[in-house]
């Protein structure tokens, strides 16, 4: 069975990639070195698959280990990128902490790929190149906006990288997928969303607010030009943002792709406001998330949702799951890892 190395595969999308690529046979070697997860996700990616994954605790901005590793492991398939930081706040405060990691990590793996005779390359990209559309929803075509944090940047950046390095190797290939808003948890609830410390993303304060780790939830502005004054975005599942990276690795290996690189949005096409998530949160799971609004984040974007049509007819991938099952999944996440916190107490 072909094998795949998932860089960064201990975080939240890697692990539930990790899950459904096991379940569709492939061996999986993950590469993570912990900065921001856990060591014990590979325990829940068991409880669910019924197999460990491989595991290197290597750094991807480390050439030499690097290399080693591909040594150690050889022929491997493809390569799913997610190792990165991720948070927007962070990279204005630590911009060359960003562009070290996120860029030289891509370098190092484009440049060991030829070495080691891996030719399939999954990046994992975002809707933040976009900025604000001029036009919504938004296609892959769309203008690519002057990034508004060293975060987004590094995506754009990492993505001229691999057009520019594969055009002058031409028996490779990669698909760039740009996620909208992976939100949600494995319906076991053995793996989810595990932010380091405050999170800065919404579906985590939400849920850590409605189980009382968190006091208030703050919402960033209530008087942008939408229904209800909230930022709008597109709110993904992520097993099915994880199911889009298993078509797209087999769609490289059975050598399907129409172009060299090739670039996909991984939305649902729904826009939703963040008071419209805090509302639906509330009804289905029946708990409270006390909030206020407060003044705008510095650099958040209005709206933003895809246009999955490409992705849809293209890759034969769609998004599946409800609003109602994914705000549910988040939940029941947050509620079992309460509970493993009391049992480890
Ligand atoms: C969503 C909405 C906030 C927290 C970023 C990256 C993207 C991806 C996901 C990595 C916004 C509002 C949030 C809170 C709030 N990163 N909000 N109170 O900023 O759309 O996307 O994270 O994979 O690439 O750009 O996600 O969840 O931070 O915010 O009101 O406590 O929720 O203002 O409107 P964002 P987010």
């Amino acid at each position: 069975m072909a094998k795949i190395l998932v860089t960064g595969g201990t975080g939240f999308i890697g692990s539930h990639t990790v899950v459904e690529l096991q379940k569709q046979g492939f061996e999986v070697v993950i590469v993570d070195n912990l900065s921001n997860s856990s060591i014990d996700v590979l325990s829940g990616i068991e409880k669910i698959t019924g197999k460990r994954p491989i595991f290197e605790n290597v750094d991807c901005v480390d050439y030499v280990s690097m290399d080693r590793l591909f040594e150690k492991h050889s022929n491997i398939a493809a390569i799913i990128h997610f190792a990165a930081s991720k948070a927007v706040g962070e990279s204005v405060d630590k911009p060359l902490l960003y562009y070290r990691n996120n860029l030289v990590s891509v370098i190092n793996l484009l440049q060991l790929m030829p070495i080691h005779k891996v030719d399939n390359f999954v990046f994992s990209s975002s809707c933040t190149v976009y900025g604000q559309p001029d036009v919504l929803p938004v296609t892959e075509d769309a203008p690519i906006k002057v990034a508004l944090s060293p975060y987004g940047n590094t995506k754009q950046i990492g993505e001229e990288i691999i057009c520019d390095t594969l055009r002058s190797n031409p028996g490779t290939q990669s698909i760039i997928l740009r996620y909208f808003n992976p939100i949600g948890a494995h319906a076991s609830a053995e793996i989810g969303e595990l932010p380091n410390g405050v999170p800065n993303n919404l579906l985590p304060f939400v849920t850590q607010t409605a189980i009382g780790l968190r006091k208030q939830l703050q919402v960033y502005g209530n008087d942008y030009d939408t229904p209800d004054g909230s930022c709008i975005r597109d709110y993904i599942h992520v097993v099915d943002l994880a199911k889009a990276h298993v078509i797209a690795v087999q769609r490289m290996l059975d050598k399907k792709t129409k172009n060299q690189v090739e670039t996909f949005n991984l939305g649902t096409g729904r826009g939703l406001s963040v008071l419209e998530i805090i509302d639906t949160f509330e009804k289905v799971n029946e708990v409270k998330v006390p909030h206020k609004i407060v003044a705008r984040r510095e650099g958040d974007i209005e709206k933003v949702w895809a246009d999955p049509s490409y992705a849809n007819n293209e890759l034969g991938w769609i998004a599946t799951e409800t609003l109602e099952e994914t705000l549910r999944s988040a939940w029941a996440w947050e509620l079992n890892l309460a509970k493993r916190t009391k049992a480890e107490a």
